[in-house]
């Protein structure tokens, strides 16, 4: 599996406090069955991004690793960008500078609270710019789990969405939990990832979540989930075809509930 959201970095963020506890979620990871991970370090006005430092951290680890680790593990370089204006007017000209693997994709993510009104704009500038998108999480964002609609539009032109594995095992609460779903169920979710911070409450697993999915929803979109998408991503490639977004659910009827109609656009 491939696992494009992992704060690895130590010392950084929020994310690994240390060079021994980056080792143990690699190895964490590679026990679980990823392959690859993307570190992604938050890019805000909290903590500041620098790509040069980061390369070196990134290989300060893979040094580290227990060299059977080493050999199986691929790691690249990317950020958890948020979308302040510093970021996006920097990203304007220096895009690759926070990509991943300095290919055309990004993550990005949403402030909780107050989602900015030039946002589909702020989207276009980038596609415009040869980025490509990718939405963290908006099954965790407070705005969106009360406006899910708001995803719709985007995600019809264009933009790709991450949901965090742990929001579909029920980790981060039941809203985020029934939003993940119904947005799976909407063909609407293009990666899973861990988003993982340390070893216990947010660790870097992404089987459970795919096992899950693979029961309820099919093992060619867990596969597409976990596997075939985020490695187009890492290696910088072209998605696979997807299939069309936010169609009609079979068993629409009048009992639908109004979060689905919502997600789906109709009242
Ligand atoms: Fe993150």
């Amino acid at each position: 599996m491939v696992d494009i959201h992992h704060h690895l970095l130590f010392g950084i963020d929020d994310g690994s406090k240390s060079l021994e506890q980056s080792v143990a979620m690699v190895q964490m990871a590679a026990e679980d069955g990823i392959t690859h991970i993307v570190a992604t370090p938050h890019a805000n006005d909290t903590w500041r991004y620098d790509r040069a430092r980061n390369e070196g951290l990134l290989a300060q680890i893979r040094e580290a690793l227990p060299p059977d680790t080493r050999d199986r593990m691929h790691l690249g370089l990317g950020c958890d960008f948020h979308m302040n204006f510093e970021n996006t007017e920097d990203a304007h000209t220096n895009g690759r500078r926070y990509s991943i693997n300095e290919g055309e994709y990004l993550l990005i993510e949403l402030p909780d609270m107050g989602i900015s009104a030039r946002m589909e704009e702020m989207l276009y500038t980038m596609r415009v710019d040869g980025l490509t998108p990718i939405l963290t999480h908006p099954e965790r964002n407070l705005t969106l789990q009360r406006q899910p609609e708001l995803l719709r539009g985007w995600v019809q032109s264009g933009l790709l969405v991450q949901v965090t594995a742990g929001s579909v095992t029920g980790n981060f609460g039941p809203r985020a939990e029934e939003m993940a779903w119904n947005l799976l169920r909407a063909n609407s979710v293009h990666f899973l990832a861990t988003d993982a911070h340390n070893l216990e409450r947010r660790p870097p697993v992404l089987s459970v979540a795919r096992k899950m999915v693979e029961e309820k929803l099919g093992s060619a979109l867990a596969e597409r989930l976990c596997i075939s998408n985020p490695l187009a991503v890492y290696e910088n490639k072209q998605l696979p075809a997807q299939p069309q977004a936010f169609q009609q659910p079979d068993d629409d009827d009048d009992e639908t509930p109004s979060f689905w109609k919502r997600l789906l656009g109709r009242r």
